[in-house]
């Protein structure tokens, strides 16, 4: 087999055609973009990333854990193409479509724990957390939400009022939504009794018969790719069924096969009463999915809809991913993510900056540390690595305080890994000394 033509750098990015969009970009947009590293796109196939200059990375972020099959999987494109050409709309909220149906029972049926499941189908992540709320304050007449520090949930305002990963996505927003808690997220590498915290406000502020749900992520996101103990997540079950509080998990970046497996929460072994997706169940076409036990999917008829969720070129790009991810990407996303993880072990000896990796499948973390004995983030570290890869041909990106998620397509190479792998190698080198 011939060496893959990547990574390959022509002209150090921006490169005049690139630099030709940014100036317009910049012109026009709303400067709340964040635009983490000047890559202007052109193309691209499987995990590589081709900008309009000519240059080729490796992903190791499938712009922000989407593009799960890639970026053109001929499988889904094939879906898309074959959906556009018939009807781009009629609105699934008040008619009848087919792909819109086998997408609600295909999600139904893959849904965690044994009990039917139904399915409201949304065009984002923030659109099913939103609707998520309404459901589970409707369902048990209930107001008070509980979520937790470092959590991202969106940016529409249900979701910024549960999200506490970064106060500049809630400041100057106010009023929030009231009647949220957020309480401690569990950090195995960090310490800290989030359970007892929990309790504390149980027994001080907050009255557990309140609750109407606990929004929890099974792994932290945008908060640093954080694993939680499984007895954590096991004691908010158990809080939920106590309490008659629903147990939502928001896997929209952990969900659709990124960790091994298709729902994060498999791995801790606990059954949500709510789960919602979005991110990689339509490999970057806009579709999400609140899927909920039919015991508790009980609003009625016109209490909730959406003019475009559940597109019909949206529901075939889903369903087709779907099959790509059955097929290959999850056996995939277990093969390479062990591979992947025994690199960075490797590299975490050479390299003292790196204070722990942490992982399941394709979802995996590297937080960096100025120090391994006490643990201070080096989030400096984290921005100069995400540049100086990218002018080497790699796309990394970063979450937490001063944590690389790596997140690429379910469907990369061996040699994407390794390359990758390499390319880390060598700016750690470089930055260090
Ligand atoms: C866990 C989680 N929930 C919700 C969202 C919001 O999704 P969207 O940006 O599609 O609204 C995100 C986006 O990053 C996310 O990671």
């Amino acid at each position: 087999m011939t060496k893959p033509d990547y990574p390959r750098i022509l002209v150090t990015p921006p490169g005049p055609k690139a630099e030709k969009i940014i100036a317009l970009d910049r012109a026009w947009s709303s400067p709340s973009y964040i635009k983490a590293y000047p890559l202007a796109m052109a193309g691209g196939k499987g995990a590589m990333v081709e900008d309009v200059d000519g240059n080729r990375y490796i992903d190791f972020m499938a712009g922000i854990a989407v593009s799960s099959t890639g970026y053109n999987h001929p499988k889904v494109v094939a879906a898309v193409q074959e959906a556009a050409g018939r009807f781009l709309h009629i609105c699934g909220t008040d008619f009848y479509y087919e792909t819109m149906s086998r997408l609600c029972e295909r999600l139904g049926k893959l849904a965690p724990g044994k009990g039917k499941s139904r399915v409201f189908l949304t065009n984002s992540g923030a659109e099913a957390v939103e609707g998520a709320v309404k459901l589970a304050r409707h369902h048990t007449k209930k107001a008070h939400l509980i979520s937790f520090q470092g959590a991202f949930h969106g940016r529409t305002y249900a979701a910024i009022s549960l999200t506490a990963s970064k106060v500049k996505y809630r400041a100057g927003f106010g009023p929030l939504l009231p009647e949220v808690t957020h309480m401690p997220y569990s950090n195995p590498y960090r310490g800290g009794d989030p359970i007892a915290a929990a309790k504390e406000v149980f027994e001080r502020t907050l009255s557990p018969k309140d609750v109407a749900a606990v929004f929890m992520e099974p792994v932290l996101g945008e908060g640093g790719y954080v694993v939680p103990d499984p007895e954590f997540v096991r004691y908010w079950r158990s809080f939920c069924d106590e309490h008659g509080a629903l147990l939502v998990f928001d896997e929209i970046q952990s969900g659709a096969g990124r960790t091994g497996k298709w729902w994060a929460c498999e791995h801790h072994g606990v059954e949500p009463d709510i789960l919602l997706t979005a991110k990689g169940l339509g490999s970057g076409m806009p579709i999400g999915a609140i899927v909920a036990k039919e015991s508790v999917m009980t609003w009625g008829r016109g209490t909730h809809g959406s003019t475009f969720g559940g597109n019909p070129v949206a529901c075939a790009a889903a369903l087709a991913t779907l099959d790509v991810i059955e097929a290959e990407g999850l056996a995939n996303a277990r093969k390479m993510g062990d591979r992947l993880m025994k690199g960075l072990l490797k590299l975490q000896a050479k390299h003292p900056c790196i204070g722990d990796i942490r992982g399941l499948g394709l979802m995996v973390g590297v937080e960096f540390v100025k120090d391994r004995g006490t643990k201070e983030p080096d989030s400096k570290l984290v921005e100069e690595l995400e540049q100086r890869a990218f002018r080497k041909g790699l796309l990394l990106l970063s979450c937490g305080k001063s944590v690389i998620r790596i997140a690429p397509p379910l469907v990369l190479t061996e040699y994407d890994v390794d390359a990758g792998l390499g390319i880390l190698d060598e700016c750690l080198a470089e930055l260090k000394h």
